[in-house]
């Protein structure tokens, strides 16, 4: 093995190939295996893609051994601290903070594009009335193929852009009318004297019979948590987000496909999970009981919000929400036996061997469904709340990937099912 390159030898075969390295600016390097097949006839096998580059992206980078992540060079702590969701959004799709002029154009218009056709509330009126939030909302987003079909196409820059401030403009509108239209409540419409947060709090407290103000610290913590969930390079979901927009699908589609991935509980649906948990652990009692069934093979269940594909070390996020979540509870004056339990929860696990052994720590789901919760935000909408900041991030990498256009997605496999056979008439079977 050299610098930039590393000799592949079949014993077999008796030959030797040379494979590329391939090193970004940061992280591991990469064998560049593209022409693997070519020369040598094998493919790779990795399920999960835990081992494999499925592209090359310049937005987020994250080193799970040291716990760290960064968009566009900027440390997740730095921004969380200093910035804001708006100018994140601004900073992951065009790759430099933002100046003053920039950010209010920037805030102009995704604050132009924040209604929706008004028959797309129409459209909403028609999902029954208990229908989890992330139906809904996959289903809305995907639906805006049909009301902006003027505008579809990837390959068009100017087409991108503005399909990309009405996913980002649009998705707090869509999610609280999930919430409305589950509650039996009216469209609210957004109002544009209200900044991003605000007026998505707005759209899903106000209620026409009597005024509403938005608390500003509900509206600070809100923005905390959409920076800290808005990308998180090639997880499930963006992956999903990519394949699809391999295919030069129409942008909604993408992200509807997005958001179907962020759902499942081994992802974005983990906040649920993690106070559907909380709730039936119910006391710091049960605690061993339920780190024993975590730990147990033979069963199921697992301790949600813990474990991480790629940080083998503490979720940065994770960190920041667990000390804004005493903050944030504090500055309301609410108090959550749950935060408790969860603490204790947290302190068991880590002193674990099986969570030690395994580098299971606590992520970004496992206290962001307390600050949900406080804010009164209910469980069932809390992966809805993961959409809305992820967006920003599927957007950011769709447009990457528009910008410079891959081969469509197509991994291969090993086949494991029956060699050729003949059909056998059914008479003779
Ligand atoms: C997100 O990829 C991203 O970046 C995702 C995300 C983002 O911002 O996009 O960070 C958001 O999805 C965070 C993860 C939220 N999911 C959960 O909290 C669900 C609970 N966690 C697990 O399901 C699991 O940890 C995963 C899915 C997150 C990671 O799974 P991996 O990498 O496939 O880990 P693994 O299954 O290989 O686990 C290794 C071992 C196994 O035990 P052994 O086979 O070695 O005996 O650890 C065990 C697992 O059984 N394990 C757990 C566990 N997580 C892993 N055991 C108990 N409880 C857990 N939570």
């Amino acid at each position: 093995m050299s610098d930039n390159k590393v000799i592949l030898s079949d014993g077999a075969a008796g030959t030797k190939l040379e494979l590329p390295v391939i090193r970004g600016t940061e992280g591991d390097p990469t064998l560049d295996i593209k022409n693997l097949h070519k020369e040598t006839g094998y493919f790779t096998y990795d399920p999960g893609f835990a081992q494999t580059a499925s592209c090359s992206s310049a937005i987020t980078f994250i080193d799970g051994g040291k716990g760290i992540l960064r968009y566009r060079g900027y440390p997740i702590e730095q921004l969380s601290e200093s910035s804001s969701f708006l100018e994140v959004a601004y900073l992951l799709i065009n790759g430099e903070l933002p100046n003053a002029d920039e950010m209010q154009e920037f805030d102009h218009d995704i604050t132009y594009h924040t209604m929706v056709h008004e028959k797309l509330n129409t459209f909403m009126t028609g999902f029954h009335y208990d229908a989890h939030p992330m139906a809904m909302a996959a289903g809305a987003i995907g639906s805006m193929a049909a009301f902006y079909h003027d505008r579809l196409d990837p390959e068009d820059p100017k087409q991108r852009e503005l399909a990309a401030k009405r996913m980002i403009a649009k998705m707090p509108t869509i999610a609280a009318s999930c919430y409305r239209h589950h509650r039996g409540w009216p469209t609210a419409y957004p109002k544009n004297s209200l900044n991003y947060t605000e007026r998505f709090l707005d759209m899903m407290f106000s209620v026409p019979a009597e005024p509403y103000e938005v608390n500003p610290v509900a509206a600070k913590a809100l923005d905390l948590l959409f920076i800290l969930h808005a990308d998180h390079e090639q997880n499930a979901s963006t992956s999903t987000v990519r394949l699809v927009g391999s295919t030069g699908a129409n942008p909604y589609a993408c992200i509807a496909a997005g958001i179907a991935a962020l759902w499942g509980p081994a992802h974005g649906g983990a906040n649920e999970s993690v106070l559907n948990m909380l709730d039936e652990i119910g006391s710091v009692k049960n605690i061993p009981k339920y780190v024993d069934k975590a730990k147990d093979r033979d069963d199921p269940f697992r301790l949600m919000g813990f474990g991480h594909r790629v940080y083998r070390n503490y979720d940065p996020r994770a960190s920041i929400i667990r000390k804004a979540c005493h903050e944030v509870l504090a500055e309301l004056n609410v108090t959550d036996p749950l935060l408790d339990l969860a603490m204790e929860l947290e302190q068991v696990a880590l002193k674990d061997e099986f969570f030690v052994e395994r580098k299971l720590y606590p992520n970004v789901d496992f206290y962001s469904g307390i600050i949900y919760k406080a804010l009164g935000i209910p469980t069932s909408m809390f992966t809805v709340m993961f959409a809305i900041a992820r967006t920003v991030g599927w957007v950011a990498q769709w447009l990457e990937q528009s910008e410079n256009p891959t081969r469509i997605g197509r991994p291969r496999q090993v086949y494991t099912g029956p060699v050729a056979r003949d059909y056998i008439p059914l008479d003779k079977r």
